[in-house]
């Protein structure tokens, strides 16, 4: 079977597990639905507004940046699976003015550090416990390539938050892989979503350059993509789904960078 992005898909391979993935309504996350349902697995989503896409799609209406949020996910959760195989955290962003550290006010800071790190850590802390108790389970917190390449004109809060996300991370596959339940973290580069091609094109109104020049400014910013390109949505899925697979039993407590390069360092 052949979904979107021309990969071969197993269509068994997750038949019978059962997963969340947050954020699953765009980008990232949309296409990691996409790629573990044509895989067979049973998906719960979550995003703040619905989307028509999603018909096949089990789906629990949430801001996940509140604690209630997340209480009500972990809810819908075990009230459409009844329990819990896989979790893949995708829900993160930034919506920080610019301005570098002076520009970030108290509401900022708490906010990016709601979505990029406290989403995660609450859903683990409802779920997580459903997984020891069957002794089995997969988690991927999606991380990003600034949790150490950080950029400092705006994203400060959510480099930081992301940072976190990767510790938090280790940490936690240092105490669940003696309980059978692995533990990675996925640190996407620049991805060509939908949002940051709607990036794209305003970047090019705003300083009267064509779509192609913003596109190169983008790149040049990050210190050049060795690739020429930003990852595809399907290209992060298909690491995800790898990682959460039993392909990949013996992978746990690591990062993997999908960022075609730009990481300039080992
Ligand atoms: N795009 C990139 O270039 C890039 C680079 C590095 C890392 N990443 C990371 O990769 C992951 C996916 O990013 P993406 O750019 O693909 O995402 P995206 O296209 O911006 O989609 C974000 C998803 O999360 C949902 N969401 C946002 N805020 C939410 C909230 N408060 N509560 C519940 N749901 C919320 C959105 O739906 P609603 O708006 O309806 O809530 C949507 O489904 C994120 O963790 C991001 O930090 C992205």
């Amino acid at each position: 079977m052949i979904v979107p992005g021309k990969f071969t898909v197993d269509d068994q391979e997750f038949a019978g597990k059962r997963v969340l993935v947050t954020g699953g309504t765009k980008g990232a996350g949309e296409a990691i639905v996409h790629r573990l349902s044509a895989a067979g697995a049973m998906v719960v989503t979550t995003a703040r507004s619905a989307t028509e896409a999603l018909s096949r799609t089990l789906f629990v209406q949430a801001d996940v940046s509140t604690l209630a949020g997340t209480e009500t996910v972990a809810a819908g959760v075990m009230e459409q699976l009844g329990g819990i195989d896989i979790i893949v955290h995708s829900v993160g962003g930034s919506k920080s003015p610019g301005g570098g550290f002076a520009g970030l006010t108290e509401q900022t800071w708490q906010e990016e550090l709601s979505l990029n790190l406290l989403a995660a850590v609450r859903l683990d802390r409802m779920l997580v416990p459903h997984m020891v108790e069957q002794g089995s389970g997969a988690i991927v917190h999606i991380s990003s390539i600034q949790r150490r390449l950080p950029l400092h004109e705006s994203t400060i809060a959510y480099a930081a938050a992301k940072a976190a996300l990767s510790t938090y991370s280790k940490a936690l596959s240092k105490e669940l892989g003696p309980k059978g339940i692995r533990v990675n973290t996925v640190a996407p580069g620049w991805i060509h979503t939908t949002a940051s091609e709607a990036m794209v094109k305003r970047l090019a109104t705003h300083s009267g350059s064509d779509e192609e020049t913003a596109r190169q400014g983008i790149m040049d910013a990050l210190g050049g993509i060795p690739i020429g390109r930003p990852a595809r949505p399907h290209e992060v899925a298909e690491l995800v789904a790898f990682l959460v697979s039993e392909r990949a039993s013996a992978i746990h407590g690591a990062e993997y960078v999908i960022d075609g390069g730009t990481v300039p360092t080992v």
